[in-house]
């Protein structure tokens, strides 16, 4: 028999003092959620198929469609892109992928894996996706499938022509998935009006939930797609068509994350009662403030206003300073976790939430200002404390909450 293994307690691993979790995900969680990820239940039964059937009223209203086809998967963000991208997707699919970094370029290697026959459509770094080149890739390629991010998180840019994209993917008779996993709730976004085909959400950014629980809304459209599909879906638990079991018919696919939907379902009643008006205004105020007060620092932000993503904020790197040098002293000496990037030189800080919240902002941004300062990379900590302010009390008038 092997020796048991030493294992410290988790408080011996976890800080003191819990870090303020202002990086791109996840994000602090209000107290309802964190008491209903405390609670298991029978994952099958009366009560649970009570809560499912709340989860999907309260994802309709969210998602700003009417459609009876939400479901969810025990899994991250990216298995909520892998169930839309591969139910969708089968051999010799044409695949449009709208590619402005990181995480648009896992849709499109998702395609790619569920043997669809891709095109990338390359948009430079910083900048929104332009219908007109969009477009034109329409009426060539002729996709059946074009995949898109709403806000591409690791560069921090938000493809503002969204509805116009979605109108032209139909007009060519082109379904279109659209990850909004880091925007949904922070900014509009309006399912059926638009005419997204399906909408990939995870728990742990704009909804203000734990991570491990996300959701996948599919139109009508997109489910008569994946339910005449010419071969079996390869993955089991991915299948759209077997979640129903569990999300229609209250019973039996696999043994649902029990306590994570009940946080999901807390999280997403707290958007219900907050209102979508509401919440998109507080993550407006919010980010903007913030915006103002990292410009006021002497900071400048890495993406330029008409593409810059609210949900998740970009700054530029000085070139004497490392994102992993101020991502570290932030976290050891101010106890704020922010994020460095996937790819281009930038830290980034998170407004997904309850990110939004001033107390939040004002300790981050001393934070941010004073770490710089620290590092010998002097910045006006006054000067950006006093533009947070103003620009909240401009925003705030007639916001509550913020
Ligand atoms: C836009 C976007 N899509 C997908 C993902 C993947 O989510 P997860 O890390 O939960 O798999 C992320 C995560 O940061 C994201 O920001």
């Amino acid at each position: 028999m092997l020796d048991v293994p030493q294992i410290d307690t988790l408080d011996r691993i976890l800080p003191e003092e819990p870090l303020l979790m202002m990086g791109a995900g996840p994000v602090p969680i209000p107290g309802p959620v964190a008491a209903a990820n405390g609670i298991v239940i029978n994952h099958l039964g009366g009560t649970m198929a009570r809560i499912i059937g709340q989860v999907k009223t309260m994802a309709r209203y969210i998602f700003q469609t009417e459609t009876p086809w939400i479901v969810g998967v025990a899994g991250p963000g990216s298995a909520a892109m892998e169930m839309a991208v591969t139910n969708l997707v089968w051999a010799d699919t044409k695949v449009l992928s709208v590619c402005n970094g990181f995480f648009s370029h896992r849709l499109s290697e998702l395609a790619r894996r569920a043997g669809g026959e891709i095109e990338e459509l390359h948009v430079p770094d910083g900048t929104s996706a332009d219908p007109g080149r969009i477009e034109e890739a329409l009426a060539r390629f002729r996709p059946e499938v074009m995949t898109i991010v709403q806000g591409e998180t690791s560069n921090t840019t938000h493809n503002t022509a969204l509805p116009e994209i979605a109108r032209l993917a139909h007009q060519y008779d082109c379904q279109i998935i659209v990850d909004a996993v880091c925007t949904l709730s922070t900014m509009p976004l309006d399912m059926d009006e638009w005419g997204i085909d399906a909408v990939i959400t995870g728990g742990q950014k704009g909804l203000s939930s734990i991570p491990g629980v996300s959701l996948v809304a599919f139109s009508e459209r997109a489910w008569e797609r994946l339910s005449h599909r010419p071969v079996p879906m390869p993955h089991w638990t991915l299948d759209a068509t077997l979640a129903t079991n569990f999300w229609h018919r209250a019973s039996y696919h696999y043994t649902a994350p029990v306590s994570g939907l009940l946080a999901l379902h807390e999280a997403m009643r707290l958007v219900c009662e907050e209102t979508l008006p509401r919440r998109f205004e507080r993550h407006r105020v919010s980010s903007e403030a913030l915006q103002a007060g990292i410009e006021a620092l002497g900071l400048q932000l890495y993406v330029k206003p008409e593409a810059r993503l609210n949900s998740v904020v970009g700054i530029a790197l000085p070139e004497d300073i490392a994102s992993k040098s101020v991502c570290t002293h932030i976290s050891e000496r101010y106890r704020v976790e922010i994020a460095g990037s996937f790819g281009p030189p930038i830290i980034r800080i998170g407004q997904m939430g309850e990110q939004c919240r001033v107390h939040n902002l004002f300790r981050t941004l001393h934070a941010l200002g004073s770490t710089f300062n620290d590092l010998r990379h002097p910045v006006d900590v006054p000067s950006g404390m006093a533009a947070l302010e103003n620009q909240l009390q401009r925003g705030q008038a007639g916001i509550d909450g913020v």
